[in-house]
């Protein structure tokens, strides 16, 4: 049985469209992170190693919560490695970064996310999709305290 949601097809297809570039990003934002978790060195690892745990737990699991907002809509998800790696805007790092440059990437990361939840929540809102708006507004709180934490090490 399809959703009968009071969305129109072609605006479910944006919205869907756009929680996968989301999900994309958050993926590989989860994946850095934990990375980051098992390499971190240096006079900080302790702390370090513990703040990452906290942000890579609380991306993995966002990535359930955003896959299930495309299943709620009635569509399916982009769920395989080469899939994500098309829909992703982040970029993969070649090696391992020191300590204080790996926080400056997850912030830049973070950031990159947030601007694009910006425009993202204007174009669900847009279609007409209050639900997804309410959903990424509260994410963006989410990484923008995420952001915070990452930058305050950095002054
Ligand atoms: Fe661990």
């Amino acid at each position: 049985m399809k959703a009968n949601i009071g969305i129109n097809k072609s605006n479910i297809s944006k919205v869907v469209s756009i929680l996968s570039n989301y999900l994309a990003d958050s993926y590989f934002l989860y994946f850095k992170t934990h990375g980051f978790h098992w390499n971190v060195t240096g006079m900080f690892f302790q702390p370090l190693h513990k703040l990452f745990d906290e942000q890579y737990n609380s991306l993995f699991s966002s990535l359930d919560e955003i896959a299930e907002r495309i299943r709620s809509l009635g569509e399916y998800v982009p769920a395989t490695y080469n899939q994500l790696k098309d829909l992703t805007c982040l970029k993969e790092l070649k090696d391992i970064p020191k300590d204080m440059e790996m926080l400056k990437v997850l912030a830049e990361d973070h950031e990159t996310i947030i601007r694009n939840l910006r425009t993202w929540i204007d174009e669900v809102t847009a279609a007409g999709d209050v639900g997804t708006a309410d959903f990424l507004t509260a994410r963006i709180e989410e990484h923008e305290k995420t952001a915070w934490m990452l930058r305050s090490h950095l002054v």
